[in-house]
This record gives structure tokens, C-alpha cells and sequence, in this order.
């Protein structure tokens, strides 16, 4: 029976610097590294253009907490950005001792590039293969701890909580088939975000919002879900992400005139680059994400967009920047546009569209990672902890997984070492309820008349439609009703597959059942929002209402439909203004 100190669910970025800390922090804790893939398979390693961090001394942290706070719409928590900030470069430096190739300057100090909504360069990169390579140096760093014992390819369904404490999961090894318990004095979820709740996305099919269903069933709420970022340069049609870093060295978007669009809507300054060999000196391509995302709709509903094979598109132009340039700075670009756009951007622009990219919403967390349920600890996206308020800055979310990991996984072994064992007893009998719940509802059930695929595109639709870039009271009503609807006919779908050896049909289902979970909170959330700020754009609404909405949305899983309820945003010393970028803060 597998017992631990610490089991963390979710092996990517987040959750293999959790399992660092805690195997640095005591090698006789037993840490349990809990994945439905292997680690090496995990999200993060799709993350390109880099990490932010304050490393050059034009930059200072008062620079970037401001930048983050006034590009996440005020509603970031001051405690925990300040702390992020000062933490980041700290982690990024260890990242470099445990073998990061960062990208170098010519003499040979850390290279940053300029990135979205950031006033100064200060995002870390290694090439435009980021976290490729922070997660193969967090993974290759983890083998030398022989307390961590990885549980590949095993499904987490349930939180074990007893005496009021979370003490394990039940997990399907998916080898296998059978559920079993994997115990342990405190949790950790490290588990991403939930991008593939939305048709079109740049996170991979993994990224089902798993994690968030488990806080949520077991009664943790979920903060800000409202707020979800579109990226505004994805490939159309399979949604890969165009990396930030292609705008960052000097890419710029054109719409179906060659016209350079972005000069037409307010994207607050342009950012002032640094570096005099730089081939931009000022960027609009570098506003916000929300906003370059919203200008993409503006320009459709004025008929400047491209008509493509997967729908409408606009340009992104690198071609100025020069092959040269191009091979070495963001060479997977180049790789990603000819494999999946079938063009060459060294010659043609790239064509692209908005598509979801993150979720800055999730777990409620305080700054330590612990959420209001005892021993369950989150990190990373599909944590709220929050620095990322209503629209995360591009490069926050990498330096996040590590700051925070860090710190959940510290936590969680504190608090491990002052609990007593693990009595078994009661988990396994949770969890033979569990196997049973699993088994009747999908293994033995025969005759519903429901496919998992025509629910889960019916639910990225509604998604798409009533909860995308732009929303409105009727649309998101309409979007509830019909999630509600999805709910009770997925309680009618019956799998062709019942074998237990890699079940993927059954993996299938319960992703889906944790995906509706998820949609509806946000649906909910932004139902109940009134005003506008950052991702959350409410056409009825239109203006930021800080009088009743300068706080966090709570949402509490109900009988039926989410409560939603709000707490404070922690404000220490900025107080809310106007979200403008490119000025310098006093430092
Ligand atoms: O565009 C990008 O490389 C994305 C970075 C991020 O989301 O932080």
C-alpha cells in the first residue's frame, strides 16, 4: 500500500519544484510524484517564450510588481507579487546551477528579451524553447532524489479527506486499472489549467482541469475563474501557440490592408526597449494580451480580417527581422509555422487568431500555497494565489510554477512533519467506494445513448460563444442553461471500452466530467461580474467597477449551480489607477 509524506499530483513545472523543496528541505520525507503522464509530457514543456525575473540594473522590483499589478487590472494581491518578485530572481539563478541553458548576451550575462505589458526586458529565455528546457533541468534535477517515487500514468479521481484533513488520492494506475490509495500526510496539486474547456487553445490535451475538480468536489473554492486569457497569437486550426517572443524580437501584426492595426486601439504606451540594437524601439505589439486579444475582434467585426481555411485570421509579420535572426532567436517559430501553417516566415506572414491560452483563476491559495482545506496545498496554474489578478503578464506563469512550487512544497512538509501517521483504515474504504462509484457509473452502465466527443464540443462551443473574449448577461446565461443541460445528459453516456489495461475512453469521461465542472464555474463567475476588467470584458458592463468588484469571486460547489461569493484583494502599497504601461516607477 503506498504511504508517503507528501503526495504531489501533477508532474510538471510546479510539481517537481514542490518535490525538490521537499527532498532538500528533508530526505526522510517519502514524497509521492503523482502524473497521468509522464513527467516529461507535461504542459510546461510547450512554454516558449521564457520566464520574467529582475536581472539588469536598468530593471528594478518595484518595475515589475507594478507592471503585474496594473496589467492584471488591480486585482492581483499586492502581499504576494511583492514576494513573487523578490523571490523570482533567486529561483531563476538556481534553475541556472541545476543546468538551464539560459540564452546569453555576447558577454556572456543572462540575455532578456521584452515581453508583453513588461515596461523593461526582463524575461529569460532559453531560445524559444523555454520550458522544454526548464522542465527537462527540474525533471533530470529530481532523479537524484531517490525520497521522490514517481507514480507514472496514474489518474487522480478523489481527495482522501479524513478527520478533516486531506491525507492521499485515490489514483487509477492506468497500466493496470485498478484505483488504489496513495497516502500521505499532506497534498500538494500541481496539476496546470484547464485551456481544453475552450475549442480553440494552445495548452495540450492534458490540460482538462483536473486538479481544479478535485479542490472543488471536496469542497475548496476556486477563485477568479472568471478571468481566462486568450493568447493573441495562436496557429488556426490546431491553436499552437506563436510564441510572445516573435512580437519580443521585433515581430509586428498587420491586418488584411498590411496595415499595422494595433496603433488604433488603446493599448496604454508603447513599451521603451533597452537595448539600442534592438530592430524595435517601441512596441505596440507588446501591449497586453487581453487587449491585443479584443483589438482581434474589432478588427473582424470591421471586416479587416483574412479569411482563412479554419476561419478568420491576421498577420503576424517577421520577415523585416531577417533569417538570420530569426534561426537564432525564435527558431521554433519558424519550425512550428512551416510544419503547422505550411508557410515559411522568414518569406510569408504567419497567419493567426486569438486562442485560450491560461487560466489566471483557480485553487484559492494563500502566499504559502495552502488552501482553506487542511493538508491540501496547490501550486501553479491551477492555483489563485493571486499574482495574476484579472490578466496574467506573458512570462509571470514559468518564474510562478518555481516561486510558488517552491513554496507550497516547503509548506506541505511542514506541515507533514507535525501530523501524525496515516491511519489506512478509513482511506481504503473511501476509496472502495470510489472504484464502486467509477465502475457503476462507466464500466458496467450499458445503454446510454451519449458520446463523450459530442459533449465535449458541444461544451467548447457554448464555451467559445458565451464566455470568450467578449460577454454578455444573455450570452452567459445562455452558456449556464446550457452547461446545466450537458451535465444531465453526460449522467447518459456509456463507454464502448471496459477494459482496465490503458483505458483512454475511461480517461476520456472522467476528464470530461472535470472539464463541465470547471466550465461552469466560470460561466457562473462571469455571470456574476458586473463590470469589465482585464480578460472578463462585459459588453453590458463595459466600464471597472471597483466599488463592488475590487475582489476575488469564490465559487463554492453547491447542490446544482456554483455559489459564488467574493473576498478582499490584499492591497498594501498600490493603490488601484489606470492600467498604463511603458512608465517608469520610482524606485
Ligand atoms: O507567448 C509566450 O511565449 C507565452 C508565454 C507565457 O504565457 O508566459
Amino acid at each position: 500500500m503506498p504511504v508517503h509524506d507528501v503526495v504531489i499530483v501533477g508532474g510538471g513545472g510546479a510539481g517537481l519544484r514542490a518535490a525538490i523543496a521537499v527532498a532538500e528541505k528533508n530526505p526522510s520525507l517519502s514524497i509521492a510524484l503523482v502524473s497521468k503522464v509522464y513527467p516529461m509530457r507535461s504542459h510546461t514543456v510547450a512554454a516558449e517564450g521564457g520566464a520574467a525575473a529582475v536581472i539588469k540594473d536598468f530593471d528594478s522590483f518595484e518595475n515589475h510588481i507594478y507592471d503585474t499589478i496594473s496589467g492584471g487590472d488591480w486585482l492581483v494581491d499586492q502581499d504576494a507579487i511583492e514576494l513573487f518578485v523578490k523571490e523570482a530572481p533567486n529561483e531563476m539563478i538556481q534553475m541556472e546551477h541545476w543546468g538551464c541553458p539560459w540564452s546569453r548576451e555576447p558577454d556572456g550575462t543572462v540575455a532578456v528579451r521584452p515581453f508583453g505589458g513588461m515596461k523593461k526586458e526582463r524575461t529569460w529565455f532559453a531560445s524559444d524553447k523555454t520550458g522544454f528546457h526548464m522542465l527537462h533541468t527540474l525533471f533530470q534535477t529530481s532523479l537524484k532524489y531517490s525520497s521522490i517515487v514517481p507514480y507514472d500514468e496514474w489518474f487522480a479521481t478523489k481527495l482522501l479527506v479524513e478527520d478533516g484533513r486531506c491525507q492521499g488520492v485515490a489514483a487509477l494506475d492506468l497500466r493496470t486499472g485498478r484505483l488504489e490509495v496513495i497516502a500521505g500526510r499532506s497534498v500538494v496539486i500541481c496539476t496546470g489549467g484547464a485551456g481544453k474547456v475552450f475549442p480553440f487553445t494552445t495548452n495540450g490535451a492534458i490540460k482538462t482541469g483536473d486538479g481544479m475538480s478535485l479542490a472543488y468536489r471536496a469542497r475548496v473554492p476556486l477563485k477568479d475563474m472568471e478571468f481566462v486569457q486568450y493568447h493573441p497569437t495562436g496557429l488556426p486550426g490546431t491553436g499552437i501557440l506563436i510564441t510572445e517572443a516573435a512580437r519580443g524580437e521585433g515581430g509586428i501584426l498587420v491586418n488584411s490592408e498590411g496595415y499595422r492595426y494595433l496603433q488604433d486601439y488603446d493599448l496604454g504606451t508603447p513599451l521603451d526597449v533597452t537595448d539600442p540594437n534592438h530592430p524595435v524601439k517601441k512596441s505596440m505589439e507588446l501591449g497586453p494580451r487581453d487587449r491585443l486579444s479584443q483589438a482581434f475582434i474589432h478588427e473582424q467585426k470591421k471586416g479587416r480580417t483574412i479569411k482563412g481555411k479554419f476561419g478568420d485570421v491576421l498577420h503576424l509579420d517577421v520577415r523585416h527581422l531577417g533569417e538570420k535572426r530569426i534561426d537564432s532567436k525564435i527558431p521554433f517559430v519558424r519550425e512550428l509555422a512551416k510544419k503547422y501553417a505550411g508557410i515559411d516566415p522568414v518569406y510569408e506572414p504567419i497567419p493567426i487568431r486569438p486562442v485560450l491560452h491560461y487560466f489566471m483563476g483557480g485553487i484559492d491559495t494563500d502566499i504559502t500555497g495552502a488552501t482553506t482545506l487542511p493538508g491540501l496545498y496547490a501550486a501553479g496554474e491551477v492555483a489563485c494565489v493571486s499574482i495574476n489578478g484579472a490578466n496574467r503578464l506573458g512570462s509571470n506563469s514559468l518564474t510562478e510554477l518555481l516561486v510558488f512550487g517552491a513554496r507550497a512544497g516547503l509548506a506541505a512538509a511542514d506541515f507533514a512533519l507535525n501530523q501524525p501517521p496515516v491511519d489506512l483504515a478509513p482511506l481504503r474504504k473511501q476509496v472502495v467506494d470510489e472504484d464502486a462509484r467509477i465502475t457503476r457509473a462507466y464500466l458496467t452502465k450499458s445503454g446510454g445513448t451519449e458520446r463523450i466527443s459530442t459533449i465535449r464540443t458541444e461544451m467548447r462551443d457554448t464555451m467559445e460563444e458565451g464566455a470568450g473574449i467578449y460577454r454578455t448577461d444573455e450570452g452567459l446565461k445562455a452558456t449556464c442553461d446550457k452547461l446545466a443541460e450537458l451535465r444531465e445528459r453526460f449522467a447518459n453516456i456509456s463507454l464502448d471500452d471496459r477494459s482496465f489495461t490503458y483505458n483512454t475512453e475511461l480517461i476520456s469521461v472522467l476528464e470530461l466530467d472535470a472539464m463541465l465542472d470547471v466550465a461552469e464555474v466560470v460561466a457562473h463567475s462571469a455571470l456574476a461580474r458586473k463590470e469589465s476588467r482585464g480578460s472578463h470584458q462585459r459588453t453590458d458592463f463595459p466600464k471597472r467597477d471597483d466599488e463592488s468588484y475590487l475582489r476575488h469571486s469564490m465559487a463554492y460547489r453547491g447542490e446544482g449551480s456554483p455559489r459564488i461569493d467574493y473576498k478582499d484583494v490584499v492591497i498594501t502599497r498600490w493603490p488601484p489607477g489606470e492600467r498604463v504601461y511603458g512608465q517608469e516607477q520610482s524606485k
